[in-house]
């Protein structure tokens, strides 16, 4: 088959990666893609969002199979587009997708089928929404309803802040119309374990679980990134979170959604926090997770395009998933000054060293090829993921990759799979 996977980042690198494995993979197409992605596949000079395009290059290049990474593309509709030019293509329609473009629209669903989630509020008048926060208990957590990059949650601990955040997303509305609308909801105590399962309507599978590192600094300080690190699986999970999860949070969701008549084809990461009270949805995103994707694509043992099939054409129980039982570490290597400003064009050196130690696998993110050599091209630039038997293992193998390279205004955790403090 011929492939077309559509983004730029590790999570895209991994995915190419492991597609590029599959004796059923004939050309692989990466758009816009990275320097790693180049070395796999033809990669191809149009955005993620440029949905139309995308599409035509499918049909002049007998594109047999998309797989989608980002969610903006799911936003702009991408689904919906390629199906009514009968392209095959994994990920939920427009439709469907609003489990992660609408927070609101997520919100009501999971009260409606009783599935377990921060207690939550809705404004669309910032007015109302700045009066609630003189009242509402401290610490809280405002989001935006749309998508914004990953900015669109803050948490905050005082008034001015909660104050402050009202106003940049519904009166400056710095995120457009997806601050149009917000919530304002419960701090919830725990450990987030993020979950990856594949979904056609209301069959499942699970793929594996992780733990996303997401503050920019060690031991959880300094500003929300798209993650800083993984560790796969999450160690806060076992046989009978799994069942809770089956039972509270994934049969009431399909159920819900079939009722909609939003039928779900494709990847579904449910954001949880793990409290002392049981699971709780933190969000639900309906894609693969970054860096999640790197920490979990190298415990696959059997084929990915066969599967992502199946979930696209809504056979899902007869396919093969088999995981490796060791432990995933990722750590990600950023440009100085991510999540905020930071320089690009660094070159990057050590990157051959690094691969060459056993059980490391290296993915880009921002990168770019420049004169002969591979240079910074972005925030999160690196993803190392080494396996191990135990997390000390995997972590020990990771970090000497990590040491091996050298860039630029390079920035890292020193902390990724740690485990972390319960509360
Ligand atoms: P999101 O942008 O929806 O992925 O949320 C970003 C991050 O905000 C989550 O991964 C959590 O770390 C945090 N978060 C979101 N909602 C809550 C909540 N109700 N309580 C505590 N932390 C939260
Ligand atoms: N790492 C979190 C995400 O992909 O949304």
């Amino acid at each position: 088959m011929n492939l077309l996977v559509i983004g730029s980042g590790g999570r895209e690198h991994a995915l190419t990666w492991k597609l590029a494995q599959s004796p059923l993979t004939y050309r692989l197409f990466c758009a816009p893609g990275n320097a790693g992605t180049q070395v796999l596949a033809d990669n191809v000079p149009i955005a993620a969002n440029d949905v139309a395009a995308l599409a035509r290059f499918a049909k002049e290049n007998r594109v047999d199979f998309t797989i989608v990474g980002p969610d903006d593309a799911l936003g702009a509709g991408i689904v919906d587009l390629f199906e009514s030019e009968r392209l095959r293509i994994f990920g939920p329609n427009k439709n469907a997708a609003q489990l992660e473009t609408s927070k609101i629209f997520s919100k009501q669903l999971m009260g409606a089928e009783q599935i377990p989630t921060a207690n939550a509020r809705t404004f669309s008048s910032a007015g109302d929404a700045l009066e609630y926060c003189e009242r509402v208990t401290l610490p809280v957590v405002i989001k935006a309803d749309g998508l914004a990059l990953g900015k669109g949650v803050v948490i905050a601990h005082d008034r001015e802040a909660a104050r402050t955040a009202v106003r940049v997303m519904m009166t400056d509305r710095v995120f457009g119309e997806a601050g149009a609308r917000i919530i304002v909801e419960e701090c919830l105590r725990g450990v987030e374990c993020s979950v990856h399962a594949l979904v056609s309507g209301e069959e499942f599978r699970m793929l594996a679980t992780a733990r996303d590192h997401k503050r920019a600094f060690d031991g959880d300080a300094g500003p929300n990134t798209g993650g800083m690190g993984a560790v796969s699986p999450a160690e806060t999970w076992n046989d009978h979170t799994e069942e809770e999860f089956t039972r509270t949070i994934m049969r009431p969701l399909l159920a819900g959604l079939t009722r909609e008549r939003r039928q779900f084809r494709g990847l579904l990461f449910p954001g949880l926090m793990v409290t002392a009270n049981g699971l709780r949805v933190l969000e639900f995103n309906c894609r693969f997770g970054d860096p999640e994707t790197q920490a979990i694509l190298p415990r696959l043992k059997s084929d990915l395009l066969a599967p992502l099939l199946a979930a696209a054409e809504g056979r899902l129980t007869d396919t093969a998933i088999e995981f490796d039982r060791r432990i995933a570490v990722t750590v990600i290597l950023a440009s100085g000054g991510y999540p905020g400003k930071y320089a690009i064009g660094k070159v990057i050196n050590g990157l051959q060293r690094a691969a060459a130690i056993p059980d490391v696998f290296l993915f880009h993110a921002g990168t770019k090829w420049q004169k002969g050599e591979i240079v910074t091209a972005g925030g999160r630039v690196l993803a190392v993921t080494a396996l191990g038997s135990t997390a000390e293992q995997a972590r020990e193998r990771a970090y000497a990759a990590v040491n091996e390279i050298q860039f630029e205004g390079c920035h890292f955790r020193r902390d990724i799979a740690v485990p972390p403090r319960s509360e």
